[in-house]
């Protein structure tokens, strides 16, 4: 009986522990009022359907204007195609001649297979985890209603900025970038600005770090063809066209290999390596039930996408190309159906320094800790961004989404790459998923972070604050 009553007891202790633990949980997830305006904010935009191949620009522009006006930064749009607004915020610095900040993201996002998605792709839908399912909501609406709602409370702290504050939403980036910051960071009035720093997308990742990016691999489309004598198929002869490029398929295959090997083994990261991938092969001889099946053909032709690290030796690759995988001695022809170069302006790589010559990565790495965060190792990101048509200019651009714990989940369906050949790889497998609310806000202070560093900066000593970071 005693026994009993003991248990009872303890149940009942137990069960009120439980219900404190739930109401406590119940509470942290019922966000106070202004962090349920932010949210209310972010999912407005995500809300507007800007996915390719007709993004609606103007309402994402019209929404993004008035968040400009609520916080009294200076707005112009600029369009440097007909129909693609570019939108250019600015929050002018006291000390004007320093070079600014720019704060870049793009506001199209990838098409969407509707049926595959557990919640409709611009609902926005929050979960009862808090995560929020959106097309954009990694990739990058994310990030471009952070830098808005960090200057909304930098402002509200009374802060100001020595250093001019630009944001830029950019259209285009997903089918890369041509009539968006390429002719953007070409033009005259972005030399006007006198950008001294970029920040642009990065990646969400797994654990607790965040990822950082300095680097991209530069794509590089090859396409290799092989010609030899047509011949009967009962017939074995040395040189046909299908024998001449399977031997070609086989070396870049063997390549392909050794690259992928260091990342299995762990010596590379993924952004590390050269990657090549066959995306197509054709070859044949059609006929009325499908291809003739006794006839050697004469021509056969593979393509490749490749992508080339700015660490990479290029030079010695367009060697390989060449000699080994479409050499003249085989009868083979090659071409590049697009080829980024790995170097800048001044021929040099298209790299930012993440040691301490650069100073805005020690002050971006710094603010992060300030405000709470960890940062991993940083790294070269795997597929394309807008972010090297700032690099070719010189200037230091950091990839940065600041999105810790939060999964990246591969897409294994690629309908969207049918759409339009010229879409972004990562932008089609990494943003399927959702962000978590929590993460989201957490996000918003690292940016204010790195803001008040970036903004606060002076070369030469003179601010004592940018002094003590660095
Ligand atoms: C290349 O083509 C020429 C002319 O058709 C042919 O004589 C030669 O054997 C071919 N060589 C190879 C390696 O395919
Ligand atoms: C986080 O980053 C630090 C610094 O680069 C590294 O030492 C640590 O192993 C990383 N942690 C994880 C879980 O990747
Ligand atoms: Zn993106």
């Amino acid at each position: 009986m005693e026994f009993n009553c003991l248990k009872f007891m303890c149940l009942l202790q137990l069960l009120s522990s439980l219900i404190l633990v739930l109401a406590s949980s119940i509470e942290a997830s019922v966000p106070s009022t202004a962090s349920a305006e932010i949210i209310s904010r972010f999912q407005h935009y995500l809300q507007i359907n800007t996915a390719q191949p007709n993004p609606h620009y103007y309402e994402a522009v019209d929404f993004l204007i008035s968040q400009a006006k609520s916080l009294s930064l200076e707005s112009h749009t600029l369009e440097f195609v007909q129909g693609k607004p570019l939108l250019l915020l600015k929050w002018p610095g006291s000390t004007p001649d320093l070079p600014s900040i720019l704060l870049y993201s793009h506001t199209d996002v990838v098409p969407s297979e509707h049926h595959k998605w557990v919640y409709p792709p611009f609902s926005a839908h929050i979960d009862d985890d808090g995560n929020i399912y959106a097309r954009g909501s990694q990739d990058m609406k994310c990030v471009g209603m952070q830098y808005v709602e960090a200057v909304r409370r930098l402002k509200a702290s009374g802060f100001q900025p020595l250093r001019s504050i630009y944001l830029a939403f950019a259209p285009d980036e997903e089918i890369g970038g041509e009539d968006g910051a390429q002719k953007f960071a070409q033009s005259e009035i972005f030399d006007q600005l006198n950008v001294g720093v970029v920040l642009d997308e990065g990646l969400a990742s797994p654990g607790e770090n965040y990822s950082a990016f300095y680097a991209e691999r530069s794509p590089w489309w090859l396409t290799i063809k092989a010609t030899g004598a047509p011949g009967h198929g009962a017939k074995l002869y040395d040189n046909t066209a299908m024998e001449n490029l399977l031997k070609s398929i086989e070396s870049i295959r063997r390549f392909r290999a050794s690259q992928f090997d260091m990342i299995k083994g762990g010596l590379m990261a993924e952004g590390e390596v050269v990657s090549v991938n066959m995306v197509f092969l054709k070859a044949g001889t059609p006929s009325p039930t499908g291809f003739v099946m006794n006839l050697q053909p004469s021509e056969a032709e593979a393509g490749f996408d490749i992508r080339v690290p700015p660490t990479a030796d290029p030079e010695s690759l367009e060697k390989r190309i060449a000699e080994e995988w479409a050499p003249a001695s085989r009868n083979m022809t090659f071409s590049f159906m697009h080829q980024v170069t790995v170097y800048d302006k001044s021929g040099n790589r298209l790299i930012t320094k993440t040691d301490s010559s650069n100073p805005w990565w020690t002050l971006f790495e710094d603010a992060i800790q300030k405000a709470g965060g960890k940062l991993g190792k940083p790294e070269i990101f795997p597929a394309a961004t807008d972010s090297h048509h700032f690099r070719k200019r010189g200037l230091p651009a950091i990839g940065f989404s600041p999105m810790a714990n939060t999964p990246i989940l591969l897409h294994d369906h690629n309908e969207d790459l049918q759409c339009n050949g010229q879409l972004r790889l990562t932008d089609i497998n990494f943003d399927l998923l959702f962000l978590n609310q929590d993460e989201y806000l957490k996000g918003i202070e690292i940016y204010e972070s790195i803001i008040k560093a970036f903004a606060t900066y002076v070369e030469n000593g003179g601010n004592k604050e940018s002094k003590a970071e660095l």
